[in-house]
């Protein structure tokens, strides 16, 4: 059975300037399951937010298809809410306002205060209360910006939410609430979450599984790392489990290394490029009686 979103044989060329074109990514073939919380983490450069963009529908690849619930993506939709990079607020609205004009949108059967009820909540959640939330984006900091940005994507409630560097503006404290908000508001409901960071604690806190890409051109999706610690998570209980650092190391490998290493190649083009599974679990096996140390194990999905 075809996952809940799936991104089939995508294909991204951009002119190169030269007459010639740049391949950011060839045949990426992935899915991810409803539900699920995925990261994607990569360096700059190697095309996540070009995926985002094919993902929310604003762009179309070079070839390929993205299909969600057995539809294809064609243009944007309320059931797919982005937060950019750069945040792309509405400027001649006020904050409230960037939020209600999607809440109303999304539910034309509520009255004006209900609207608004819903989205101070959301604002109220990212920090924005008070005063603040009737001045216009360009009398706002950057983070503040961003977390406008959040709120609105979080208060439609969409199917599949897309997170582009979500919580990169924003002071060390502040991400860490909005990183608990956004857990608390994914694990009450059935949303599926799909988000670029390039903070790796921040990724192993947050994900189900984490996509680790090449660098480009030719990027790759080259491996899905199951994050292998049970939820609820605590980002200072985390570090203890067993599994953590193994996870870490492996990434920081990946990125430090590997990402590099298996760069640039043109791939066979008959195949669809799809990641290894890799599952990191020192815990497996922990009672066995001959005492092993299963340690990390590649299964090809
Ligand atoms: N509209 C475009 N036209 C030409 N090149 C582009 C365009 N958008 C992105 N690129 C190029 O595609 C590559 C991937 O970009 P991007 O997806 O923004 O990377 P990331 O988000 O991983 O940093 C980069 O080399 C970038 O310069
Ligand atoms: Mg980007």
């Amino acid at each position: 059975m075809k996952p809940y979103l799936s991104i089939e044989n995508m294909t991204q060329q951009f002119p190169d300037g030269n007459g010639g074109a740049l391949t950011v990514f060839e045949n990426a073939t992935f899915g991810v399951e409803k539900g699920e919380f995925v990261v994607i983490l990569g360096h700059s450069g190697c095309g996540k937010s070009t995926i985002m963009n094919i993902l929310a529908g604003l762009a179309e690849p070079t070839s390929g298809a993205v299909v969600m619930d057995g539809t294809e993506v064609k243009g944007p939709s309320l059931d797919r809410g982005v937060v950019f990079q750069n945040y792309s607020l509405l400027p001649w609205l006020s904050t409230l306002k960037n939020v209600t004009f999607g809440v109303a949108a999304r539910h034309p059967e509520w009255t004006k205060s209900q609207v608004i009820e819903h989205s101070t909540k959301y604002l109220a959640m990212v920090g924005l209360e008070g005063d603040v939330i009737h001045r216009k984006p360009s009398q706002l900091s950057g983070g503040m910006r961003q977390r406008v940005s959040i709120a609105r994507a979080f208060a439609n409630h969409p199917k599949l939410l897309l997170l582009d560097e979500p919580f990169g503006a924003l002071d060390a404290l502040t991400r860490g609430t909005i990183q608990d908000e956004l857990l608390k508001i994914w694990g009450g409901t059935e949303q599926t979450v799909f988000m670029i960071t390039h903070d790796i604690d921040e990724a192993i806190l947050l994900a189900d599984r984490i996509l680790l890409m090449t660098n480009g051109p030719f990027a790759r999706v080259a491996e899905s790392v199951e994050i292998t610690i049970p939820r609820p998570r605590n980002r200072t209980e985390i570090i203890e489990h067993p599994n953590y650092y193994a996870i870490r190391n492996h990434l920081v490998h990946f990125l430090g290394t590997r990402s590099k290493a298996m760069a640039g190649a043109q791939s066979d083009k008959s195949h669809p490029n799809r990641p290894q599974t890799v599952r990191i679990d020192k815990t497996d096996g922990a009672d066995d009686p001959e005492g092993r140390q299963p340690a990390l194990r590649a299964v090809n999905s």
